[in-house]
């Protein structure tokens, strides 16, 4: 249905829920995720285990399905100093503590059973609470957590969902899965939702709703270049859509746009990647590690300037078509084809072992850049703004 009132800003929606443009997706097994979730949250004791990719739908997707008055939401970073548990959820929804527990130098017996007892209290009365009020505990961004926390966390858990306490944990693959869907505690309670990264059609979806809410046509091919160029996420479509509608001011009433064309396009990649930054990621990665006083091989590029290795590995991330996983074969072939045509080529081991250098750097630093993965043989970009912004933002 078309609504002339709305603003593009209320239709495209990157960085919170997208009411006008939600996409309902399947799972693997051809069922809604949001029944997916409705299912196993009707499943007493049993604790949701919620994984994905940064970006792809998580929170959103809870924020879907579970009535704001139901959600509790709390971070992993809530508990990255081991805070805890029970008295972060007390005090997050207002429970009143057992009275203030002061440290004392000289803890005596008494005082430590006191304090252990007061603790149970407090968790007695938080999962009370949480089962009187229908409330559900949103863990959100658990790989945040300490590993001493996670592992604390998992065994409260344990012990309240028998008790009714609804709970969803939400990471990031391989991240902090392994303190809940490996506990062997925990085998036989777990509900588990993998979210895929998204296909073309599910992104030309949003480009489609969110224009037609506008009262704007939005021809199919147009829509899939879009869906390309977002690289398998959602918040891209809806970042570029809006730029789209920045560039065209169709905000703006006195200026009529009634169909989206593609010499929009070029200009509005360029325009969303104002919003991102990875400069110092580049920067790192094309650098490399420092070469002790031995000089690198430069070779001459089609673009008119000498590169090593490692800038030509970076550049070859960023060729078409955009791909979020290379073999290297495939970085070999496409730093090649960077290289002049009579010019000597690298080998490719010495394309692996650059790769390899590169992931290590990386290794290194901290979450900010960790936008590439080396696993099974093949480099994976694990960010896709990070490779939306090589292809569109330098
Ligand atoms: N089902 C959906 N339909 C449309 N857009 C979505 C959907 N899920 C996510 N998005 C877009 O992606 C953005 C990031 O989603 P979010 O749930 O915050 O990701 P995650 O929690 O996995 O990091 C949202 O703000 C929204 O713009
Ligand atoms: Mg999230």
């Amino acid at each position: 249905m078309c609504n002339k009132n709305l603003m593009s800003s209320d239709v495209f929606k990157p960085c919170n829920f997208p009411e006008h443009t939600y996409i309902t997706r399947k799972s693997k097994d051809d069922i809604d995720y949001e029944q997916r979730l409705k299912l196993a949250l009707n499943i007493s004791g049993t604790l949701i285990s919620i994984i994905g990719s940064s970006k792809m739908g998580k929170t959103v997707l809870c924020e879907k399905v579970i009535p704001l008055e139901r959600q509790v939401n709390v971070s992993g970073a809530d508990f990255s100093n081991g805070q805890d548990f029970w008295n972060v959820l007390a005090q997050k929804v207002g429970v009143p503590l057992e009275g203030q527990i002061t440290e004392n130098k000289q803890i005596s017996n008494i005082e430590q059973h006191s304090k252990t007892e007061m603790f149970i209290m407090t968790k007695d009365k938080v999962i009370e609470y949480f089962v009187s009020n229908n409330k559900v505990l949103i863990l959100d961004d658990f790989h945040y957590a300490s590993l001493d926390a996670q592992k604390s966390i998992s065994s409260h858990l344990k012990d309240a969902i028998r008790r009714d306490f609804r709970a969803i944990i939400i990471s990031l693959p391989h991240r902090a899965d392994a303190p809940i869907r490996k506990n062997a505690d925990l085998a036989g309670r777990l509900s588990l939702i993998d979210i895929d990264s998204w296909k073309i059609p599910e992104l030309e979806e949003i480009a489609i709703k969110g224009f037609n809410e506008l009262n704007i046509a939005i021809p199919k091919e147009i829509a899939n270049y879009i869906a390309v160029e977002s690289l398998t996420s959602p918040q891209l479509m809806q970042y570029i859509c809006l730029s789209i509608c920045t560039l065209l001011e169709i905000d703006n009433s006195e200026i009529k746009v009634t169909e989206i064309t593609s010499d929009i396009l070029t200009k509005a990649f360029k325009f969303t990647t104002l919003n991102i930054d990875y400069a110092d990621v580049v920067s790192l990665i094309s650098k490399g590690p420092l070469s002790k006083g031995k000089k690198r091989s430069k070779f001459n590029t089609k673009f008119n300037v000498e590169m090593d290795l490692y800038q030509l590995v970076v550049e070859s991330l960023a060729q078409n078509p955009p791909s979020m996983g290379l073999t290297i074969d495939d970085i070999r072939d496409r730093v090649n084809a960077l290289i002049n045509d009579n010019d000597p080529k690298p080998d490719r081991q010495k394309v692996k072992d650059t790769v390899i250098r590169m992931q290590k750097l990386i290794d290194e630093r901290e979450d900010i850049y960790k936008v590439l993965e080396w696993k099974d043989e093949k480099i994976y970009i694990i960010d896709p703004l990070f490779l939306f912004y090589l292809r569109w933002g330098r």
